[in-house]
């Protein structure tokens, strides 16, 4: 039998586009299918850093905006070994955020540049496939009220979404742009059909080193 490694797959979007429930369907459907995955998430709230992370985010402590961003992303580094180690296995896995919403987020703030900002994630495992779940403004506004964590804000989230468009006009990037104003069958339908590529064909490639 031909060695498999499992495919990395990243679900971004802005708020209430339904990542998480997208995130959560996907796995259980690919289990279902008897494709090993399991569900990651970024931020991480469960180590150390991702405690300070969490902390900054309910607004109960204040952080730098330079520190902050570079918490966010040692908190992907700090489990780039088992995102490792489960791909090896053979297992793939679904994450809710990378290092896309790390740059859209912290470049929406005055004076960050969307260089700055990718530099400290530059070489993290390479996503075989990023799917963006779109939704305009409106749609996601529709949708009901923010909730009230730190950047929670119709404004500020205009701005990221114009950052994650910046984003995918980089083309080596695996980009695939997911309608999600749809019923959640729908979505989840396109979503797996992409992703069930992706693992069929993450066979024949190694896993890349983001922005490298
Ligand atoms: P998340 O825990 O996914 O919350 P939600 O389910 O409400 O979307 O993300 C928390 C916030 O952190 C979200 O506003 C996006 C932001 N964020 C960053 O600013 N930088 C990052 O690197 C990541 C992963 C998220």
């Amino acid at each position: 039998m031909t060695y498999r490694r499992g495919a990395l797959i990243v679900l971004e979007g802005v708020d209430k586009a339904g990542k998480t429930t997208q995130c959560k369907k996907l796995v259980q459907a690919l289990q279902q299918s008897g494709r090993p995955a399991e569900m990651m998430r970024f931020p991480d709230r469960t180590t150390k850093i991702g405690q300070l992370i969490s902390s900054y985010l309910e607004r109960k402590s204040n952080l730098e905006d330079h520190t902050v961003h570079l918490l966010f992303s040692a908190n992907r580094w700090e489990l780039v070994p088992e995102i490792k180690e489960k791909l090896e296995q053979g297992i793939s896995l679904v994450v809710d955020r990378y290092a896309f919403s790390g740059v859209a987020f912290t470049s929406a703030k005055p004076g960050f540049s969307l260089d700055w900002c990718k530099s400290p994630d530059v070489g993290l495992p390479k996503p075989d496939l990023v799917m963006f779940l779109k939704l305009s403004p409106s749609e996601a506004e529709g949708r009901g009220e923010f909730g009230t964590e730190r950047y929670e804000t119709t404004v500020f989230q205009r701005t990221v979404q114009s950052r994650f468009e910046q984003l995918m006009k980089d083309p080596s990037v695996n980009w695939q742009v997911i309608d999600a104003a749809r019923t959640i069958e729908d979505v989840h339908t396109d979503i797996k059909e992409h992703t069930v590529n992706a693992i069929n064909k993450v066979e024949e490639q190694p896993l890349g080193e983001l922005w490298k």
